[in-house]
């Protein structure tokens, strides 16, 4: 059972759903330049119009009133809000986020606000991004910033989306934007993300006393193959998840992948103080779990191989048992710090939609049984107090574009036509049983 306070809400990110990309004077982000070069995006699709979210929010937040959702998770495209990444703000792209948490206000539905999923102004890019530490001073400007024009109608901060993937998968494979392939770099830039984020927590406790401030990880238990694999599943678990845990909730790093990774010359004095204010909760995404073999190629040398199972249509496992785990793990390693699951959802090739109606039963039985090992979780004493399902709508997946599809509700990129997924109406019961409705 959920606990009286439990929320249950649904979750998107600015550039993945909003579109109106040169609108209102919208400046470029990362994304922009990533998806418009040939090669980086399946298909060549770009989030130029996505789901058009920034024209039919209205449309969108009645959705999400009819399915009962109780909390909405959403960025703020900083290049809307400060179209080169610094000073005074752009009007109209403040205006359109007042609009969108009065809109949830007023239907009865939490803003959960997100400042940072990925889409940096280009601007800041172009003067060495993430790699220099000026963007950490830039980012807590404009969590000020926000934290002044929002800040008494949010319900929670999130000052982060998934460092990992930001740093690692931005700058060492280069799969998301900005594409680069150099492990220093890529350490760099998960150092100053941090960083940032410790910048941000005063200001926007300064700016917003009342308002909860949390930073989202993306987590997983990692699992060795056989015993021979430990010492690779414990350097893969390090690289995953203490290199972002630690320093946030112990203000170190773990000095065992310290040793992996070598030089750390980029941590200036003070730095680890920065980065573990106290924060309120953290944010967990959880998809899949990490199994892991030795390997060669530095300076991991350890592997993921694949689970048993039917995988998603991201061949990521499904593993709900991997999701209770890693949440009791963090209780007993980390203490008593609230958690919101910030994301949990799966992709999978859904029929169209017939007579109004899409059946995905997989995606249906993911969140029933993700939800399950939750509530397990909560009953073996972790404070897990709310959970987004990744996604609301089908949106543009990033380097897979549109082609995977993460929404409880279909989105016809063709006609901008919803279509809730039998498991938005099985959300939608399950939330309204919980309430005792
Ligand atoms: C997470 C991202 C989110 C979405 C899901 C599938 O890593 O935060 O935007 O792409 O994966």
């Amino acid at each position: 059972m959920f606990p009286p306070g439990f929320r249950f809400g649904a979750a998107t990110a600015a550039y993945q759903v909003e579109g109106a990309a040169s609108e209102d004077g919208r400046g470029p982000s990362i994304w922009d330049t990533f998806s418009h070069t040939p090669g980086r995006v399946a298909n060549g699709d770009t989030g130029d119009v996505a789901c058009d979210h920034y024209h039919r929010w209205r449309e969108d937040l009645d959705l999400m009133a009819r399915l009962g959702v109780e909390s909405y998770r959403f960025s703020i495209g900083w290049p809307r809000v400060q179209p080169d990444g610094r000073g005074a703000p752009n009007r109209r792209g403040v205006d359109f986020y007042r609009q969108l948490v009065d809109g949830l206000l007023e239907r009865g539905i939490e803003p959960v606000a997100t400042l940072y999923h990925w889409d940096l102004p280009q601007a800041l890019q172009d003067a060495g991004g993430w790699a220099e530490r000026d963007t950490c001073e830039r980012f807590a400007e404009y969590a000020g910033l926000m934290a002044a024009e929002l800040g008494d109608t949010v319900s929670a901060w999130i000052t982060h989306n998934e460092p990992w993937v930001v740093s690692i998968l931005g700058y060492v494979t280069g799969d998301k934007a900005p594409g680069d392939r150099d492990w220093g770099l890529g350490l760099r830039v998960a150092h100053h993300v941090l960083l940032s984020h410790g910048l941000a927590v005063p200001v926007l406790r300064a700016g917003t006393p009342d308002v909860p401030v949390g930073i989202t990880m993306n987590l997983s238990p990692v699992w060795a193959e056989s015993d021979a694999d430990r010492d690779a599943a414990a350097r893969m678990d390090g690289h995953l998840n203490r290199w972002y845990l630690d320093p946030v909730l112990r203000g170190s790093y773990p000095p065992d992948m310290v040793a992996v990774y070598g030089s750390t010359g980029f941590v200036q004095d003070g730095d680890l103080a920065t980065i573990s204010a106290p924060i309120d909760f953290l944010g967990v995404n959880y998809y899949s779990p990490a199994r892991v073999r030795a390997g060669t190629e530095l300076p991991l040398r350890a592997e993921r191989v694949p689970g048993p199972g039917t995988p998603t249509a991201m061949g990521w496992e499904v593993n709900a048992d991997g999701l209770h785990e890693l949440l009791v793990r963090l209780r007993a390693d980390y203490g008593e710090i609230p958690i919101h699951i910030t994301e949990n959802g799966a992709a999978y090739d859904d029929p169209p939609p017939s007579g109004g109606a899409v059946d995905d039963p997989e995606r249906l039985d993911y969140l029933r049984t993700h939800l399950g090992a939750v509530a397990r979780a909560i009953a073996d004493g972790v404070d897990v107090r709310r959970y987004f399902a990744w996604s609301l709508l089908d949106n543009f997946e990033w380097e897979h574009g549109y082609a995977k599809r993460f929404g409880i509700v279909h989105v016809d990129f063709e006609t901008q036509e919803r279509t809730a997924k039998s498991s938005a109406l099985w959300y939608r019961d399950f939330i309204a049983g919980q309430r005792g409705d």
